[in-house]
């Protein structure tokens, strides 16, 4: 390992300039006008894999965006990882609040600034450079590999999961792994043994066919975006609990041993208050802000729209109104179930004279895995060894679908093991990636193929 080291040392201006090639790319799953750059970037990373020796590398096309695929199988014998990672980004809008290009990767301090710097491409190129760094100096890997890299983790496209089912001999491995979380603080690294379901709706209400003039006709028909505004006010109860039937029936409680290992970690809760910007932390009573993200499922709105929202003022009563609304969800919950239950629910609320209609826009299933699995372990000794501390071990409220997928069709277990910080601005201007992070990332997954050798450990 010593020499894979001093190499992952020497080789740190070339990782990050590396990284900001893949960084250049827009790759926007979102939006229709970037399909060409989505592609670039599956092609960009397959020629990178190529490059430092994998094998079998294709971008795969799909009805959406490519997957890309590559292993490297000459270790008999020994372990088989399935790596997963995302290729494609948020979009970086709003431009205007960027203080650099988000497309043009800038160093300042010790952040690299860029759209997917830690989301999910910073994260997935310290795995190629640990890779590299065995490669180009054992000419070997410790174990085998395989590498899965989606383009659509930030649509919950269809695409990946259908290919995972039906790829299953292909995908064969002991164990999957994961960089697309973060650390727990800046110099507290972490292992993610759950994650967060989501279930995503958007709610449409419609009322009289066109616009009318808010004096001629308000009194008589009902305004839509009024009711838009009460459905809303009513999903949520004083208690922040969310009111609809049957939603909690599934939930799995928290357990006294979680809810003490929680309180136990390092979390100062005024100073994340403070970086927020807000005066008071809200939720669910009777939980922490650590249990409320980690451990209990939500309902956030995250868009609306409708009506004259123009420059002055214009009297009407709108015809329409839009709302986007979705819901983290925990260990039991079905996300599919619970979309029935919250079309059903708002329909109930739904006042005369107003008709409303959904349109559902992906779900993925939470994850939760044993702390204590010899993998997760393993994982554990590579991050202090690259890290110098123990990591904790810690749930996070966030979503990666496949996981789910993973667990159900392949039937292995999981690690989670990520590099991002919690104010690294994923998914909002100005995202950056910690550099002294991203090196001792590279390390640790370079540790990690180490840890997983069995002539060594077992
Ligand atoms: N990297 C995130 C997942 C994540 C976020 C994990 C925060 C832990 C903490 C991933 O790229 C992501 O953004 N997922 C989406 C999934 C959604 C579109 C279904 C999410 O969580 O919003
Ligand atoms: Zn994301």
């Amino acid at each position: 390992m010593n020499r894979v080291l001093s190499a992952i040392d020497k080789g740190r201006d070339a990782a990050l300039d590396g990284l900001r090639e893949f960084l250049r790319i827009p790759s926007v799953s979102t939006h229709a006008h970037h399909k060409q750059d989505v592609q670039n970037c599956a092609e960009f990373l397959a020629e990178e894999m190529r490059r430092i020796g994998l094998h079998e590398v294709e971008s795969i096309p799909t009805a959406g965006h490519p997957i890309v695929y590559g292993e490297w199988m000459g270790a008999p014998g020994q372990r088989t990882v399935l790596f997963y990672g995302h290729y494609d980004v948020q979009p970086a809008e709003p431009f205007e609040l960027w203080e650099t290009d988000p497309f043009d990767p800038t160093v300042r301090g010790d952040d690299l600034f860029a759209r997917g710097s830690t989301d999910d491409k910073g994260q997935v190129w310290l795995h190629l450079k640990a890779l590299e760094a065995h490669l180009t100096q054992t000419g070997r890997l410790p174990v085998n590999v395989k590498w899965l890299i989606e383009g659509e983790e930030e649509v919950t496209g269809p695409n990946l999961d259908a290919y995972v089912e039906s790829h299953q001999e292909k995908l064969a491995a002991d164990l999957i792994l994961i960089s697309d979380t973060t650390m727990f603080d800046y110099d507290v690294p972490s292992i993610t043994y759950g994650l967060r379901g989501i279930s995503y709706m958007e709610v449409l209400t419609q009322g009289s066919n066109e616009d009318l003039h808010s004096g001629g006709y308000g009194g008589s028909v009902a305004n839509p975006i009024n009711a838009m505004a009460s459905i809303i006010a009513q999903l949520l109860d004083d208690k922040g609990r969310i009111t609809i039937p049957g939603f909690y029936d599934d939930v799995v409680p928290l357990t006294d041993d979680e809810r003490a290992a929680f309180a136990a970690l390092p979390f100062d809760e005024e100073a994340y208050r403070k970086r927020l910007g807000v005066d008071a932390l809200t939720g669910e009573t009777g939980y922490t802000s650590l249990e409320r993200i980690w451990a209990r499922p939500t309902l956030d709105v995250n868009g609306i729209l409708g009506g004259f929202t123009g420059e002055g003022s214009k009297t009407i009563i709108p015809s329409k109104g839009m709302a986007k609304v979705s819901m983290r969800l925990v260990p039991e919950q079905d996300p599919v179930q619970i979309a029935e239950m919250f079309e059903n629910h708002v329909r109930k609320l739904t006042p005369p004279g107003v008709t409303i209609d959904f349109i559902r826009h992906g779900t993925g299933k939470p994850f939760l895995t044993p702390k204590d699995h010899p993998f997760i372990q393993a994982a554990g000794r590579a991050l202090e060894k690259g890290f110098g501390r123990a990591p904790v071990y810690n749930r996070e409220g966030g979503s990666i679908p496949v996981v789910a997928t993973f667990q159900e069709t392949l039937g292995l277990p999981t690690v989670l093991m990520g590099f991002g910080l919690p104010d690294c601005n994923a998914h909002a201007p100005n995202e950056k990636f910690n550099l002294k992070n991203f090196y001792r990332g590279i390390a640790s997954a370079a540790w990690f193929y180490q840890e997983l050798y069995t002539d060594k450990y077992v």
